[in-house]
């Protein structure tokens, strides 16, 4: 395993981005979406440099991927969603790879109609988006690799750890 951003950058660039939503969202009532499970790390941080009152929420996307990329079908569960009307929305992901996930949900939480929609992820693969659309804030901007940690997993192992790295060859058996 190769770390590719380590403990301390995420953290600045976590609270920097806090200070940009907070000026962006001052006064204006906000509500934060987090994706499960891959968005956990970043929105618990997230939130709390955010310096401006807001309401926090979940939903599931899952895209019954195989082992490393391959995505099947994605199911949006809205179960958990929060009443959104009158409300402006900011989701946020763990990562932005084709961007088929972010670009299924944000059409989704469009129909609920929020005062106004856009998202937050921690990392852009942007060599390997399959859409027109764009994340509207990101933190980094990574080569297309697989990559784990902070949130990010492989088969579900190696969310806790505090730092974003690589995978290599033996660790993906
Ligand atoms: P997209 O729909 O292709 O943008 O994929 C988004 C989802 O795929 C993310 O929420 C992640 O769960 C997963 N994903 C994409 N790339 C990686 C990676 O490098 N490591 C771990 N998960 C990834
Ligand atoms: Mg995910």
């Amino acid at each position: 395993m190769k770390v590719l951003i380590d403990q301390e950058q995420i953290s600045s660039r976590v609270i920097s981005l806090g200070r940009e939503l907070a000026n962006e969202y001052q006064h204006r009532p906000l509500t934060i979406i987090g994706i499960l499970a891959g968005s956990v790390v970043l929105l618990a941080d997230l939130i709390r440099a955010i310096d401006v009152p807001h309401q926090v929420g979940l939903i599931q996307a899952s895209s019954y991927r195989g082992k490393t990329t391959t995505a099947g079908a994605l199911h949006v569960n809205l179960d958990f969603m929060p009443d959104i009307k009158g409300r402006h929305v900011l989701l946020v992901d763990d990562i932005f790879d084709t961007g088929k996930t972010m670009q299924t949900v944000l059409a989704q939480i469009r129909e609920l109609q929020p005062l106004s929609l856009k998202s937050a992820v921690l990392l852009w693969k942007e060599e390997a988006s399959e859409v027109e659309l764009t994340p509207d804030f990101h933190c980094f901007k990574i080569p297309n690799h697989f990559v784990v940690g902070y949130g990010l997993d492989f088969n579900n192992e190696y969310r806790h750890l505090p730092f974003i790295a690589s995978l290599e060859g033996t660790d993906l058996v």
